[in-house]
């Protein structure tokens, strides 16, 4: 266990925990933390999150404060075990036993009727609450031992890449929140599912690691937020802008076939490097490139989407860290499983900037 700082209210600790087995004192330590309004970063299998307890709207309106979010962006709310919901809905719908049977504890998010107990500041004053039973051993532990439910975020400033260790969190939030629980690397790298049940067609909002396949395997009729005209309507999720995920120097996306779209990646590469500008790239670690002069952090295999997803928002962080003016990244356009979560967060990075190839 590591005491980063303990001199005064505000500064942030670090407590360091054995990932698969979290020190017990550590927890509880984080719990009366949370169970006193304060600010926990925790891991999550997914990535990193910022914890308060949903209960407590003054506390919540500090958690806004400190990543600098929107009011208008809900949160998602998590609890121990699927039991701990009752109180937060104010009807279950009757797919979420077979959906919470069978993907929870895990990635998947879940937006259902809330009741009156879930403050407006939790959930932007919609009439719907987010709510999800995280896997990872850390955040179970610290659900349990607080045994109220947690409202939180993933643990970056607001329009930063979500944290994948904690010490992406410390980069953005030091200073800023109580305390950090170090569990190591999160397993995932990119945020949950979120499945929307209010609506008359479950409605898959932000893709993750419970695919869409996955999830007809219980639900046949769910379905991508996007695939057709029923979207055209007002945003049901606002926090699901493009700015979310965004890196400090613009990305471009070259979309297609991977020969064509390396080749005018390279293309356009040795162009920023002629006219003195500093180029960072996402490509796949086996994707072939000619010798350029630019920062390419490792990333994955081209066929590996675990991989890819676990080290995007890291490899990211790198590239701004490093203090590149531009990134230029592959699209991975036939990946399973994760890969439609890896798309649509390098779409949102790219804010448009798409450049299609082939
Ligand atoms: O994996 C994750 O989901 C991580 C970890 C920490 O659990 N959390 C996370 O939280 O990614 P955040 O706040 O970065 O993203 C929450 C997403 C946002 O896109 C938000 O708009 C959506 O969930 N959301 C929350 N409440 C909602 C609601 N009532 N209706 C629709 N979307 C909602
Ligand atoms: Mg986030």
């Amino acid at each position: 266990m590591i005491a980063k700082r303990t001199d005064c209210l505000r500064v942030t600790r670090t407590l360091t925990v054995t990932p698969a087995a979290p020190e017990p004192h550590a927890i509880a330590d984080a719990a009366a933390c949370l169970l006193g309004g304060g600010l926990v970063a925790f891991p999550t299998e997914t990535v990193y999150g910022l914890g308060v307890s949903a209960l407590e709207a003054a506390a919540v309106r500090r958690l806004f404060a400190a990543k600098g979010r929107p009011a208008d962006d809900p949160l998602i709310v998590h609890v121990a075990s699927v039991q701990d919901i009752s109180p937060l809905i104010a009807i279950r719908p009757p797919a979420v036993e077979a959906l919470a049977a069978r993907f929870w504890p895990g990635p998947l998010t879940l937006v259902l009727p809330r009741s009156a107990l879930v403050p407006d500041e939790v959930t932007a004053g919609l009439d719907t609450v987010a709510i999800r039973v995280p896997a990872h051993p850390v955040a179970h532990a610290l659900l349990q031992a607080a045994a109220i439910p947690v409202a939180a975020p993933s643990a970056n400033l607001f329009s930063r890449p979500s944290p994948t260790r904690a010490a992406h969190v410390l980069e953005d939030l030091d200073g800023r929140i109580d305390l950090v629980l170090d569990g190591g690397p999160t397993w995932v790298g990119v945020e949950s599912t979120v499945l929307d049940l209010t609506g008359e067609v479950p409605t898959v909002l932000r893709p993750g690691a419970v695919t869409l396949d996955m999830l007809r395997t219980v639900l046949p009729a769910a379905r991508m937020r996007g695939d057709d005209s029923r979207d055209s309507g007002p945003q049901r999720s606002p926090g699901l802008l493009s700015r979310h995920y965004a890196p400090r120097a613009p990305l471009t996306l070259y979309d297609g076939p991977s020969g064509p779209a390396l080749e005018r990646l390279a293309h356009d590469a040795r162009e920023a490097r002629a006219a003195g500008r500093r180029v960072g790239v996402l490509v796949a670690d086996d994707d072939a490139l000619p010798a350029l002069d630019v920062l390419r952090p490792p990333l994955g295999a081209a066929g590996d989407a675990n991989a890819i997803a676990a080290r995007l928002y890291a490899a990211l962080r790198e590239l701004d860290a490093a203090g590149v003016d531009e990134i230029l990244a592959r699209a991975h356009p036939v990946l399973e499983g994760l890969g439609d979560a890896i798309g649509d967060r390098l779409r949102r990075a790219a804010a448009g900037r798409v450049i299609r190839c082939g």
